[in-house]
């Protein structure tokens, strides 16, 4: 096992008791930062009013992203996939207002192998604060498995932290990010053991967006673009080219 295995903290925390309890008290404060990106999110997928379309939620939790999809798109249907027991367990409560419309599958995305419960072919994809969890091979690898996974002309769209390159640029993202959330400033200088592990768990491996976009570029993504972007967040993808 490689240092930066021994040190990946990120089965341990997502796979823990405590973190539905974390999760849920946070419920609020997550409402408030990613709401609006989720809602943004939902009406950027170019899916038509009556179309009858299926798309992926990778890493979905307790499906915040897919529930903004849901309800914004009334006949679509969610295969929300994640690898904790725990946060599937939550989002089933969630979920209810959409009972039927969804299905949960257990899928590590650290493992190459895709559940034969995901469809080979799904209109759309997204992914809301998880891929900075995996390494950036894996990023760059798991790219390519959406890209794959679509039907020509679904979109894939990326909700998550970006890394700044210059020392300059984050000063100024931690400045403006104290000045609007108190409480990030209390948990930065004074965090319980439970808010530290989870704070260095959440940065481990954050990539600068140019890398990521980069990333689509190879796999083959048409138009990647960053639909959104404020401070060290941003909403990125791309579509799979229609074959000529
Ligand atoms: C910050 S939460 C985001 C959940 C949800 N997408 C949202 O936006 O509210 C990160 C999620 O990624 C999942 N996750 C982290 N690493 C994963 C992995 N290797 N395979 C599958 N899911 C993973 C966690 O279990 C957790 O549900």
């Amino acid at each position: 096992m490689g240092v930066e295995q021994q040190s990946d903290t990120n089965a341990a925390i997502w796979k823990s008791d405590e973190i539905v309890a974390t999760w849920a008290a946070q419920a609020a404060e997550r409402e408030r930062s990613h709401g609006a990106q989720w809602r943004f999110m939902a009406e950027l997928l170019p899916f038509g009013a009556e179309a009858e379309v299926t798309f992926l939620d990778l890493g979905a939790g307790t499906g915040a992203a897919s529930r903004a999809i849901l309800e914004r798109h009334p006949r679509s249907s969610a295969v929300l996939a994640d690898f904790s027991p725990e946060m599937m367990g939550a989002g089933e409560a969630e979920l209810r207002p959409f009972a039927g419309r969804y299905r949960y599958v257990e899928f590590d995305l650290l493992a190459g192998a895709w559940p034969t419960a995901i469809p080979a072919a799904v209109d759309a994809v997204v992914t809301s604060l998880c891929v900075h969890h995996l390494p950036d091979e894996r990023k760059r690898s798991l790219f390519g498995e959406i890209a794959a996974r679509l039907r020509p002309g679904g979109w894939y769209l990326n909700y998550d932290p970006v890394r700044a390159e210059d020392p300059v640029v984050a000063a100024a993202w931690s400045r403006v990010t104290d000045q609007e959330n108190p409480d990030a400033v209390r948990r930065r200088l004074h965090p319980t053991a439970d808010e530290q592990a989870r704070w260095e768990n959440h940065v481990r491996y954050i990539s600068p967006l140019d890398v990521q976009l980069e990333y689509l570029r190879s796999a083959g993504f048409g138009g990647v673009e960053v639909w959104w972007k404020r401070l060290d967040y941003a909403i990125f993808g791309g579509y799979r080219p229609t074959p000529p």
